[in-house]
């Protein structure tokens, strides 16, 4: 990779940190499917990075290529500082891969898995003895460290898989999916474990199928789709780009409901929606007004309401999340027809509530929406 593409580490105070991880035109393709067509990644060092798509996007492709377990067919890398295709020792040493399968081996000990993983880094075996008693206790393993790792519970597995990779203590960790399968109390066990890798410096590079996930932990996150990176940004960036702010009315009586929804339509309002129910038919029905949610705009609406004597017997703001920045991303707009029903029937991009108060300045959604 050209150096004017990669840059340098520069120890100065308040430079940048180095780059973890820069890719430019990763391409993979398994016979005539392209998986991988052409993408750019740059994560610096000490972050958490997610990676999202849907199934079969590429995203345990992309983790393989970075993490040297298989080649691209084209593109350039550099992994903590090494040249991916030059030097592929130098990038394992530096690495740690929880893949998206456990590595785990069920016939042996959590203890005896962890110990073969010492002896595989050439660990001393006082050192590895002392790391493995380390990491047992971190992630609470001690209790069932002799015990076969078969009897282990699927959260107990996955803990252990992610200390079996700290083994080696990897500037950066790659996780496939770490917490698929876990329940709710596991995964945030889990989301600790990764805000403290971060903590002490290790970057993290994420691929998840929950976007809560990515929300919570990554400082930067990616859309893959179609083979192309759609989409890259902090959280708050990308749910900007999508449309979807609105202002839920919900009505019991649907007399009210049919009145409003007249006496809103009167007022000529742009992208307003209804929904006479859920997909079962026992939600009480809903308008949906576009909103960007701020005060000045909830204000205007409520007078509006109160001047109109409209009524709703609940009212919800809803600002768009990664869900709908994920539908949006990847093709999917109508995720959940029994779903909510406010979430199938977006405003079309561009629209305006006639309560926006700055009607000549598009906000930054319209700006951007695709
Ligand atoms: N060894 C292989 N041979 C042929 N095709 C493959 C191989 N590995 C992956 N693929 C294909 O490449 C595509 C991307 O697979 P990949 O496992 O990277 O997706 P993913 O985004 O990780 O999906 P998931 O969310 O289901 O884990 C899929 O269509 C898959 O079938
Ligand atoms: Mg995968």
């Amino acid at each position: 990779m050209p150096e004017s593409v990669m840059p340098m580490l520069d120890k100065r105070r308040g430079d940048p940190p180095p780059d973890a991880v820069c890719a430019v035109g990763l391409r993979k393709s398994y016979g005539d499917k392209t998986v991988l067509d052409g993408i750019d990644l740059r994560i610096p060092a000490g972050s958490v990075f997610a990676l999202l798509g849907p199934n079969g996007a590429g995203k345990t492709t992309a983790v393989k290529i970075l993490s040297t377990l298989i080649r691209a067919d084209g593109g350039q890398a550099r992994v903590a500082g090494h040249d991916l295709a030059g030097s592929p020792g130098l990038v394992r040493a530096a690495i740690g891969v929880t893949g998206q399968f456990s590595a785990v081996d069920g016939l042996i000990t959590g203890e005896e898995n962890m110990l073969l993983m010492a002896d595989l880094h050439h660990l001393p075996r006082r050192t590895g003895r002392r790391v493995t008693a380390e990491l047992l206790e971190r992630f609470d393993l001690v209790d069932a460290a002799r015990k076969p790792a078969q009897s282990y519970s699927g959260g107990m597995r996955r803990r252990l898989d992610i200390a079996m990779t700290l083994v080696g203590s990897p500037r950066i960790i790659f996780l496939d999916e770490p917490t698929t399968g876990l329940d709710p109390r596991s995964r945030h066990a889990m989301w600790q474990i990764i805000r403290e890798l971060v903590t002490d410096g290790v970057t993290v590079f994420l691929t998840t199928q929950y976007l809560d996930e990515a929300d919570e932990l990554a400082d930067r996150i990616a859309v893959l789709n179609d083979g192309r990176i759609a989409a890259e940004g902090t959280a708050d960036e990308l749910k900007r780009i999508v449309p979807g702010g609105h202002v839920r009315l919900r009505f019991t009586d649907p007399e009210a409901y049919r009145a409003a929804a007249d006496a809103l339509r009167e007022a000529g309002l742009p992208g307003l929606t209804g929904a006479q129910g859920g997909a079962s038919g026992d939600e009480a029905p809903a308008l949906r007004i576009p909103s960007d949610g701020s005060q000045r705009e909830l204000r205007s609406l409520l007078d509006w309401l109160d001047a109109a004597g409209i009524e709703a017997d609940e009212l919800t703001v809803h600002t768009p999340d990664l869900d709908d920045v994920f539908f949006a991303l990847t093709g999917s707009d109508d995720p959940a027809p029994a779903g909510p029903a406010d979430r199938s029937a977006g405003p079309p991009p561009g629209s305006r509530s006639p309560f926006r108060p700055q009607p000549d300045s598009p906000s930054r959604s319209q700006e951007t929406a695709r």
